[in-house]
């Protein structure tokens, strides 16, 4: 096996011109992270001891979104010339070290680390100067073809450089390849730009290589999808579309129920147990963690959520940030923004909106409720319409509403304020002061009746 001292690069400099986007390319998400960052996950398997980034166009915005990711080196490419120009701005950064260079593109991210593995131990086994990693596809439409001579790879030549009888070969250029480091920046200085696009190529090192006599390889690839590169919206939508067919295949062969996968978006590092059931139009985003036998109906968005046992988020929530614990009730329309806690076995019905609130178990907000920073102790229930006052215009204030209280509906909280133990609220009531433990508040107008008011209406003369 490999012993040799891996680098990592991976090319991330080209503006992406296909996409028409203001955004780099490598940042445009699938399953909602930067295609970048799963090349970087996929790098990280090979443990390399350096990883560089070659950044150009809008490189500041790539290096700011990379910058949290420990052992990162940038090259800068300005301007961008082409792959080979790109890997040639690495040179000062790996001069004078040995050992192995596996080359990513920051726009193939469906690559896996076994595969790199395999790149490595292809490599080696056979003291490859180079190994391409190649794949044989229905529509090579786009890629570079690997010509054989005599079953010898001998050159790559570009889709927009290729002869009708080579845009016939179905082998295609992955864009990955293992390189020995020492030949490789000298033979990258006998790459010319005499093509369609005038670019410094890459791929002419194969060429370069074979008339120096330096011994390349290629690697097949089992799984094509897994070098799809993307270079426009359309490839985009597809790539993405394999990773969450991929997501839920892996899912429903762990016990959960996807009834309709084709409109179910769940991101690779989310967890769900068995008997748990999806049901069309779900969302599941970030690192969300839900349990077993849950139940979550059509259309809801859950976003980095930690979700218990046999909880059921009915339709139309929106959940970010948050956690509910085993056996709660959420919804329809409910909306639980971030910091929220929702204790086992509470419930929480329709139009109610929560914003960093805490709630103990079985408790109850059933009806059209706003409660922000607010701490609810267990079996306490929140009548219809209630709302916590918040926010002055200034800063935002705290309501802690202890076990046992009952609020009565249609009543406001004007924060700070606490209810005590097993206090009551009359309904519509206005609270602005404390109510202590197992008394009853009570906040608004006293009613007055005016006896026989109707009847005088009536008999009034009509204007106009
Ligand atoms: C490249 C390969 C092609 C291969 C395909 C696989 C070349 C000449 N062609 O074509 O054989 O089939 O990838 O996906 O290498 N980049 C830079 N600086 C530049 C140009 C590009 O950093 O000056 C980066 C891009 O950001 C991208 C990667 O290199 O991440 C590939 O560039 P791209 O323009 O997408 O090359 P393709 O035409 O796809
Ligand atoms: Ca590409």
């Amino acid at each position: 096996m490999n012993q040799s001292v891996i680098h990592v690069v991976i090319l991330a400099a080209g503006q992406g011109t296909r996409m028409k986007s203001q955004i780099p390319k490598v940042l445009h998400p699938i399953a909602g992270r930067p295609m970048v960052e799963h090349v970087l996950d996929a790098a990280a398997a090979v443990a390399p001891t350096t990883v560089t980034v070659v950044v150009g166009h809008s490189g500041a915005v790539v290096r700011e979104r990379l910058a949290g990711r420990p052992n990162l080196s940038f090259a800068v490419q300005e301007p961008q010339l082409g792959t080979a120009h790109a890997l040639q701005q690495v040179e000062p950064l790996l001069a004078g070290k040995s050992g192995t260079v596996i080359l990513l593109s920051g726009d193939v991210p469906l690559l896996t680390g076994q595969t790199l593995e395999k790149l490595l131990h292809a490599h080696a086994s056979v003291c490859a100067a180079a190994t391409v990693v190649t794949a044989l596809v229905e529509r090579p439409y786009g890629y570079g073809r690997i010509v054989r001579v005599d079953g010898q790879i001998a050159r790559i030549v570009e889709e927009r450089d290729a002869s009708p009888v080579e845009r016939q070969i179905r082998e295609i250029n992955s864009g990955i390849y293992a390189f020995d480091l020492a030949p490789l920046f000298d033979a990258l200085r006998g790459i010319a730009s005499q093509n369609s696009q005038g670019e410094f190529y890459l791929t002419d090192l194969v060429g370069i290589y074979r008339r120096r006599k330096l011994p390349v390889e290629t690697l097949v690839v089992e799984r094509p999808e897994e070098i799809r590169g993307i270079n426009s919206r359309t490839e985009l939508a597809e790539v993405s579309a394999l990773v969450k067919q991929k997501k839920n295949e892996e899912l429903m062969a762990a016990g959960v129920t996807i009834v309709d996968p084709a409109t179910t978006y769940i991101d690779p590092r989310v967890d769900i147990g068995a008997d748990t059931v999806i049901h069309p139009g779900v969302v599941i985003e970030g690192s969300s963690r839900i349990g077993r036998a849950c139940e979550i109906q059509a259309h809801v968005r859950l976003a980095d959520v930690v979700v218990g046992d046999r909880v059921t988020i009915n339709s139309f929530c929106v959940i970010v940030e948050s956690e509910i614990a085993t056996g709660a009730s959420v919804g329809p329309f409910v909306h639980i923004r971030p910091a929220t806690s929702v204790g086992e076995n509470v419930k929480i019905g329709n139009f109610v909106e929560l914003k960093k609130t805490s709630l103990g178990a079985r408790s109850k907000v059933n009806h059209l409720s706003y409660l922000g920073d607010a701490t609810v102790g267990t079996d306490v229930n929140v009548g219809a319409g209630t709302i916590t006052c918040n926010y002055d215009g200034e800063k935002k204030s705290q309501t802690i509403i202890e076990d046992g209280a009952f609020i009565g509906s249609d009543s406001q909280l004007i924060a700070p304020v606490r209810i005590g133990k097993g206090a009551y609220i009359g309904a519509g009531s206005s609270i602005t002061e404390d109510v202590p433990a197992g008394a009853l508040g009570i906040g608004r107008a006293r009613q007055s009746n005016v006896e026989g008011w109707a009847e005088r209406k009536k008999a009034m003369p009509q204007k106009g």
